[in-house]
């Protein structure tokens, strides 16, 4: 009996984490975990939830959007001249799921070329612990 539910979970790390075994894509996992708030079209909500469209903020430093994922973000912030003071918490996901959505988010909504990578998260940790 032990052995199974060892087995099972072991079979459990293999396939669990990423549903039927193929990865999210950027989309999927902006839809899941971010579009409540910020709109499935990244436009926000008034002055609520900033929009990740055209986001200058952002663009300032694409890695901000790694940092929020990670230990979220309150306090003022201004995003295309509007001011924001709201609470985003931060947002359990794996390094591939962060990647994966950062970069749609810059592609998509920013038209950007910038993509970040598993260092970018990494130094972001870093900075942090320090
Ligand atoms: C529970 C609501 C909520 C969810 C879910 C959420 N955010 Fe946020 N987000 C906010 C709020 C509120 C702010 C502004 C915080 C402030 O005013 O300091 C923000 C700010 C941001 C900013 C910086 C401002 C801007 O518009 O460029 C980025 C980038 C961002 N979020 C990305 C994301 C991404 C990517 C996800 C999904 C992985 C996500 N957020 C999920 C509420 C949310």
């Amino acid at each position: 009996m032990r052995y199974l539910l060892l087995l099972s979970s072991f079979l459990c790390i293999l396939s669990c984490s990423s549903g039927n075994g193929t990865p999210l894509t950027g989309a999927e996992v902006y839809a899941k975990n971010c579009s409540a708030c910020h709109q499935m079209d990244g436009k926000g909500v008034g002055t609520v939830f900033p929009p990740l469209v055209d986001s200058d903020y952002l663009m300032e430093d694409p890695n901000r959007a790694i940092h929020n994922i990670l230990f979220g973000l309150s306090g003022e912030i201004t995003v295309n001249n509007q001011k924001y003071n709201g609470l985003m918490t931060p947002i359990r996901m794996s390094d591939d799921e962060i990647i994966a959505v950062v970069n749609y988010v810059l592609t998509d909504f920013n038209q950007s070329k910038h993509r970040i990578t598993k260092e970018d998260i990494l130094k972001v940790r870093n900075k942090i612990q320090k």
